[in-house]
């Protein structure tokens, strides 16, 4: 989609042609003498519009503008989620074919804020499926002009949120993709694919080599599927050798039926997005691709399939994770933790800064959190305030939960270093606990965003959340002022280096 900013108030929108111009519309509104300043007033004098968010009034062919269409809606106070709230309530009249071209404009207010939520909605309205199904209307939404009084005090965060939107579409796009169309394979694929762009890196792993670095935890998960695993090392450079990376962990189970612990089977065709963490991994170097900032990021995604067979790894089986810890598979639908523990110990040869899995891991979490905040877990103080800062700014918020040692003693078994469940009672957490002890010493986060990946229903469908939140962490993480960015943990003794004293380039 072709994203463009420009300085334009009522009078000179007025011109603007286009199939569809949207008007935001705030409390105590400024009437000028144009006509669509007119058409406003009158509209709200005599109760037609209000500028509550959520409501808008449609009009057609409106004398002496050039728009075919025109659309107030109210913003209320102009925070972004107000403008969030607008403009994705217009995702109908957005989604028509007979929008191509549409013109929003900012009647006062727009800020640097509203503007990125104005962005994201308006990428995120008009977003189409169309991979599996190629006869429904593709996104006919090309050309986008968005409206401000000064181009030049928002211009950044324009860019930045255009960048973000991108890369939110990218994790929606792979996480909407049936299992037979985003397979490991393909999974890898498409990693390979941004690593066309300057600065980024990918190399992938099979089973030969997974197997040669002592995977056992994430092998035995991938033993009943006949599609081939695949291991996804992502590198982006943005700064100097010496700085230390932060390292994202992506949750890739491309179909999860549980294994011989099978799911039942209603809904169980949304286990196809138990890979939108690994889709939020790509969907953040799409991002980082695009602005170029100075840091360093590597993103690791453990990919496979979670299928019963007569080769499938079975309950009781223990298996030998690449950290040399045994683990007892009580479970073979608890298999997301098994992935991600032998990617973090893969990851400690990166000598992070920072390292972050995101996974859907727990349906305890969706439980706990509903689908509004991502749950999120961090051995660091400074890190885990960073993050949730970072969901605040991006309209992808989370809400941390606890570590508390005494949630691991349902771990403990007779027959290896762990077992791969405890109980019920706190689910998100004790899965948490269980990846922690393969975090080692390093500053870790876990981002558990089962109920916040997709929506069900008949909005059935990936967010690309929690791409927004990776991407603000990651920026604030390279300036150098950022004061909660930093790793604080006494229980490391060694802060983070994620900052660079350079500012990102856009
Ligand atoms: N992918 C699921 C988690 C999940 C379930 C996410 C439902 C969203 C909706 C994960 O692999 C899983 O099956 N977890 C089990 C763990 C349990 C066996 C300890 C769960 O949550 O039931
Ligand atoms: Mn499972
Ligand atoms: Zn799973």
């Amino acid at each position: 989609m072709n994203f463009d900013l420009k300085a334009l108030d009522l009078s000179a929108a007025v011109a603007e042609k286009c199939d569809l111009l949207v008007v935001l519309v705030p409390e105590g509104f400024a009437r000028a003498e144009d006509a669509l300043s007119t058409l406003v007033a009158h509209a709200l004098k005599n109760g037609d519009l209000q500028t509550k968010p959520g409501k808008s009034l449609h009009c057609y062919q409106v004398p002496a503008v050039a728009a075919r269409r025109v659309i107030l809606a109210g913003v209320g106070t102009g925070k972004p989620a107000a403008v969030r709230q607008a403009l994705l309530g217009l995702a109908g009249a957005l989604g028509t074919g007979a929008v191509k071209r549409a013109v929003v404009c900012f009647a006062g207010g727009g800020d640097a804020s509203a503007v990125a939520a104005a962005v994201s909605a308006m990428f995120q309205a008009s977003y189409v499926y169309t991979t599996s199904k190629p006869k429904a209307e593709a996104r006919t939404l090309n050309r986008v002009v968005l409206g401000v009084a000064d181009t030049a005090a928002v211009a950044e965060a324009f860019e930045r949120s255009v960048a973000i939107a991108t890369g939110v579409e990218l994790a929606r796009e792979w996480g909407n993709r049936p299992a037979n169309y985003a397979t490991p394979t393909l999974l890898a694929a498409a990693a390979k694919e941004l690593a066309k762009s300057p600065n980024v890196q990918c190399k992938v792993m099979g089973p030969a080599e997974v197997a040669k670095l002592g995977m056992g935890a994430f092998m035995a998960v991938a033993q009943g599927a006949a599609e081939e695993l695949r291991f996804i090392e992502l590198r982006y450079n943005g700064a100097a050798k010496s700085q230390a990376p932060v390292v994202l962990v992506g949750k890739g189970i491309t179909f999860d039926t549980g294994g011989i612990s099978i799911k039942p089977a209603p809904e169980m065709d949304e286990m196809k997005f138990d890979m939108c963490g690994a889709a939020s991994v790509l969907g953040v170097f799409r991002t980082l691709a695009e602005l170029q900032p100075a840091i360093n990021v590597v993103g690791l995604i453990a990919a496979c399939e979670n299928m019963p067979d007569g080769r499938a790894v079975k309950p009781g089986d223990v298996v030998t994770s690449m950290s040399g810890q045994t683990i007892e598979i009580l479970n073979t639908d608890a298999e997301g933790r098994l992935v991600l523990c032998d990617a973090l110990t893969y990851a400690a040869r990166f000598k992070p800064a920072v390292m972050v899995d995101i996974a859907t891991l727990t349906g305890a979490c969706v439980i706990a959190l509903g689908g509004v905040r991502s749950g999120m877990f961090a051995s660091d103080d400074g890190l885990a305030a960073a993050l949730l800062a970072a969901g605040e700014a991006a309209q992808d918020p989370c809400w941390r939960l606890p570590l508390d040692d005494d949630y691991a003693e349902g771990l403990k078994t007779n027959f290896a270093d762990m077992a791969n469940v405890a109980g019920r009672p706190g689910g998100a957490i004790t899965a948490a606990k269980f990846l922690q002890r393969f975090a080692g010493e390093q500053p870790w986060a876990h981002l558990d965003i089962a109920g916040t990946a997709w929506k069900g229903g008949a909005a059935k469908g990936a967010t690309g959340r929690p791409v927004g939140l990776l991407v603000h962490y990651l920026l604030q993480a390279c300036t150098s002022d950022a004061p909660a960015v930093k790793a604080t943990s006494k229980s490391t003794g060694r802060g983070a280096r994620a900052k660079s004293g350079a500012s990102r380039s856009a």
